[in-house]
């Protein structure tokens, strides 16, 4: 099968394509970044299999996809990502991210392509015991970011009956890949343990909970849907585990035994304590367990030969 991966020198991209010869249907990948992020590292020595293609396109042209025939799926993670940033860049964030899901759906609609959306858990906005996807009480979005993956998921509901797709609300990313980013908890966490320059955590966060999802799982996410044909036109929750930032900080201070941590205020999400639920996508044949613990070591690793002090 042909597929196209948007978004493709991204942190959960690059991954994919780094593992893509694991998934044996797929032949050839065209893969999709406007390289504004300039992760350029992403597509240095790719393998040469599956068939791999490279086109710097910027999908908010809405005919960036029309020359691609016969592609069979389109895993779409091209986006303007930074949550916290979304507030402060709010109207180019809408614009761009509401333009790629609309070219990559009428793509979809045009050549019957199958889709994978990826959604958020920053949708589920108000504290809760354990959330699942039907509990709409619970969708509150706290900031642009996750308002606009709301969006995204309401213009998928509207072409339900015109295009065969599949959306997961993915946790907080965690784990290596190429085109990686260090903005969000865990990694975020790592990096600075790793520097030396203090953990920063926003003021009562320490006991909050919230979804953390293995890079390892999110790939298994993709080959489970591509190996079953999973596009049900619904929506699940995926997530390697719940973790408090109290327990992320315990795992980090296993491979980092001196850990200073500075407390500050944020605009998102302050007060706050979520569980999601794993149970949907459990039911329907795919259970994720990645241990983060594992990326955490993994991620604090690549910053092993760096010395803190002459
Ligand atoms: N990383 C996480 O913690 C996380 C959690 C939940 C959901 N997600 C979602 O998963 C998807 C992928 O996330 P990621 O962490 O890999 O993001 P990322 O920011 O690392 O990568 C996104 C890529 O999209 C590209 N891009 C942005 N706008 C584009 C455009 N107009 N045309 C072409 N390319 C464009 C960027 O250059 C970048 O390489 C996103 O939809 C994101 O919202 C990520």
């Amino acid at each position: 099968m042909k597929i196209i991966i948007t978004g493709s020198c991204g942190h959960i991209g690059s991954y994919v394509v780094e593992n893509l010869s694991k998934i044996k249907k797929v032949k050839t990948a065209i893969l999709i970044d406007n390289l504004k992020s300039n992760r350029f590292n992403s597509i240095f020595n790719l393998k040469n299999k599956p068939k791999i293609f490279f086109f710097q396109r910027d999908l908010t042209n809405k005919k960036s996809l029309n020359d691609f025939k016969n592609v069979d799926l389109i895993i779409h993670c091209a986006s303007i990502t930074t949550a916290a940033a979304s507030f402060k860049n709010k109207n180019e964030m809408y614009y761009n991210n509401i333009e790629c899901m609309k070219t990559v759906i009428n793509y979809c609609k045009k050549n019957k392509s199958k889709l994978i959306h990826i959604s958020s858990t920053s949708i589920y906005g108000k504290s809760s015991n354990l959330v699942s996807e039907s509990d709409t009480h619970l969708i509150k979005p706290q900031s642009p970011y996750a308002d606009i993956k709301l969006i995204e998921e309401k213009m998928l509901n509207k072409i339900k009956r015109k295009i065969k797709f599949v959306s997961f609300r993915f946790g907080t990313i965690t784990g290596i890949s190429k085109g990686m980013r260090f903005h969000t908890a865990v990694n975020k966490f790592c990096l600075d343990a790793s520097l030396n320059r203090g953990i920063t955590i926003y003021k009562t966060a320490y006991n909050q909970v919230r979804p953390y999802l293995s890079v390892r799982d999110a790939f298994k996410v993709f080959k489970f849907c591509i190996e079953k044909n999973f596009y049900n036109n619904q929506t699940y929750n995926a997530l390697s585990g719940n973790y408090s930032v109290g327990q992320i900080i315990a795992k980090i201070k296993r491979y980092k035994k001196k850990v200073k941590i500075k407390y500050i205020s944020s605009p998102i999400m302050n007060k706050i304590n979520f569980i999601v639920s794993t149970k949907k996508l459990k039911n329907a044949g795919l259970n994720l367990n990645s241990e983060i613990i594992t990326d955490i070591k993994n991620t604090i690793n690549l910053f092993k030969n760096i010395k803190n002090e002459m």
